[in-house]
């Protein structure tokens, strides 16, 4: 009998590539974007869109039935109640939602959020059946000083702390916020050392290291997209502008791919 050969990547982590479109799109603009997505293929990539929540009914409307996931860019740690203008994770799952953003360095910046806040917005996800994508990432200031490791470290710590076993559920985004939007990318080798310090803190606290993946987000374009994918612990990306211009987000998940 004749064995099945096994995939090219066996024992691998299945690349994932997200968009973050932020606080951008309207209606007219989404449908284009949109269903060039529908249409593209992408390999062995993963893809997912994460949307401005009012976009989520048409957004579900257009992608379903495609190979392109859908989510929101945070969601409540509450389930109900008098939280105004929030928005529960149980409410995103009813419109198909796969992914959540939880964490984004926007988030922790300009809305004050703290690490167990983060950590429990992502216990929220995960009960009720989403994946949340928990951001990590140091400032300039931060980095300059070599704290580098010590923020991500804290940061992820505080996920691992609340969600503990569950933490096998997350996917972990590293956004260095000197990254984010500047057109400043981490150099592969400066990405891969943080990825590789994440996952090693991930498997000294006992969790499935070898198969959590690791995105990287910060002026991630077509054309440093597949340098960054090729490191060992990079497992595909976050990606903010280049989502919102099709035939940029696709060459990035072919990338990915
Ligand atoms: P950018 O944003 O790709 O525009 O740098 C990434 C992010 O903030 O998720």
């Amino acid at each position: 009998m004749s064995e099945t050969p096994a995939s090219p990547r066996a024992g691998k982590r299945r690349p994932l590539v997200v968009g973050n479109w932020k606080m951008n799109g309207s209606s007219a603009s989404n449908e284009a974007l949109l269903a060039a997505l529908k249409a593209a293929s992408f390999g062995d990539a993963e893809v997912s869109v994460c949307v401005p929540a009012v976009y989520l009914h048409d957004v579900a409307d257009a992608l379903h039935g495609g190979a392109v996931h859908w989510g929101a860019q945070d969601c409540s740690s509450h389930d109900s109640g008098a939280y105004t203008g929030e928005i529960s994770a149980a409410m995103l799952a009813e419109f198909g939602c796969c992914h959540v953003i939880v964490g984004h360095s926007e988030r922790r910046a300009l809305h004050g959020e703290s690490d167990r806040l983060v950590a429990e917005k992502a216990a929220a996800a995960l009960k009720h059946g989403l994946v949340p994508i928990v951001c990590v990432g140091e400032t300039l200031a931060e980095r300059e000083a070599g704290q580098t490791e010590a923020v991500v470290g804290r940061q992820l710590g505080a996920a691992i702390e609340l969600l503990d076993k569950r933490i096998d559920g997350v996917v972990i985004a590293y956004e260095p916020v000197w990254a984010i939007g500047t057109g400043k990318t981490a150099s592969p080798a400066e990405a891969q050392a943080v990825h590789a310090f994440l996952r090693k803190t991930l498997a000294v606290a006992g969790a499935a290291s070898a198969s959590l993946r690791i995105l990287y987000g910060g002026s991630v374009k077509a054309d440093n997209a597949a340098q960054l994918f090729a490191e060992p612990d990079i497992d595909g990306g976050l990606i903010g502008g280049a989502s919102l211009k099709a035939a940029d987000f696709i060459a990035i998940c072919r990338a990915a791919g």
